[in-house]
């Protein structure tokens, strides 16, 4: 696995070794097995172990590794940042997958790479499915396009959207910190989306480890929502009134955001949920991390 110290990482790698993340619904088994301490022998490599920029180092670590299959979480994920730094956005989104999907073939391991509903540009109008024509708006969203077109067929790219995890860096610890103090919040309502508990996207990609098949599938918690629609979900959770989340429209953002994001890129995840089952509702995945949020500093073990 790359990326192994990202949020969704560190709980791949519990998931694996057959603990339920804080967050995680021990419950939710995809395809209705349980992991155990001995079904995977799990190598979660950080940044610092293998950078997906080196194209020798990843076919050395690889050859040594020998994996049966790679999950390559790896990525550059700051889709701000990208517009003004293109070359390294693309440099680990693209070229990084691509020498992942060709160490993988060299020693004949299957590789699941993670994209992003950023592919999309929002105008269809309904949720996305696997084969929609992707037209990315952003420097990111191309970058993770890239890295899928420099896949080989045999691979399963995994879209997934709006990722949070209790141990990640992400907008739900900024809303429940806000409510908690008592102050209130302003959120974007005209983007729509599906959030992704990292926990259920890890148990999700369990069953792809163990199913290994070919192609794209959209992995997210069913139900399009708004970043207002969580923050006002998450104030209620924690016992705040109507007045605690406003809704505001992405042209009021200020400073204006350097991306462009589409205005409604929701998967549709009915492929994943017909060959397994469907990830629990978005207010379910939220509700956990809020629950769980005090372990956001717990380490991965
Ligand atoms: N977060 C979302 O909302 C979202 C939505 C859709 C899809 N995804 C995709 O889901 C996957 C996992 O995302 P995440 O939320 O877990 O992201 P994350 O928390 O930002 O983790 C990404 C990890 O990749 C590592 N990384 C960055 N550049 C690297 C390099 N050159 N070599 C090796 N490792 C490198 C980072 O290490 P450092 O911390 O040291 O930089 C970080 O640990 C990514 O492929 C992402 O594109 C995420």
């Amino acid at each position: 696995m790359t990326g192994a110290g990202g949020q969704v990482g560190v709980d791949l790698v519990d998931v694996l070794r057959g603990f339920t993340p804080p967050g995680g619904d021990a419950a939710f088994q995809p395809d209705g097995r349980v992991a155990t301490p001995e079904e995977f022998e799990v190598l979660g490599l950080t940044r610092r172990e293998l950078d997906v920029t080196d194209r020798d180092g990843v076919l050395r670590s690889i050859r040594a590794a020998r994996p049966d299959v790679i999950v390559h979480l790896a990525a550059y994920t700051a889709v701000d940042r990208a517009e003004e730094d293109a070359a390294a956005c693309f440099e680990v989104n693209e070229q990084g997958t691509e020498s992942m999907s060709l160490a993988a073939s060299e020693v004949g391991a299957h590789l699941i790479a993670i994209s992003t509903d950023y592919v999309f540009d929002g105008t269809k109008g309904s949720a996305y499915v696997e084969y929609d024509d992707p037209h990315p708006l952003s420097v990111y969203g191309a970058s993770k396009r890239e890295g899928e077109l420099r896949c080989s067929p045999r691979d399963t790219i995994v879209r997934t959207s709006w990722v949070m995890g209790v141990r990640g860096k992400n907008v739900i610890h900024v809303i429940a910190d806000r409510a908690m103090s008592g102050a209130n919040v302003r959120f974007v309502n005209d983007l729509k989306g599906t959030v992704s508990a990292a926990s259920d996207l890890a148990r999700s990609l369990v069953t792809l480890v163990r199913e290994r098949p070919s192609g794209t599938w959209h992995v997210a918690n069913p139900g399009a929502t708004t970043w207002f629609e969580v923050a006002s979900y998450v104030g209620g959770l924690l016992n705040r009134g109507e007045e605690f989340a406003t809704p505001i429209s992405s042209s009021e953002l200020s400073p204006t955001p350097l991306a462009l994001r589409p205005v409604r890129s929701d998967l549709n995840t009915e492929k994943f949920a017909s060959n397994w089952a469907a990830l629990p509702e978005w207010r379910d995945a939220v509700a956990r991390l809020v629950v769980d949020r005090a372990h956001r500093d717990d380490v991965t073990r």
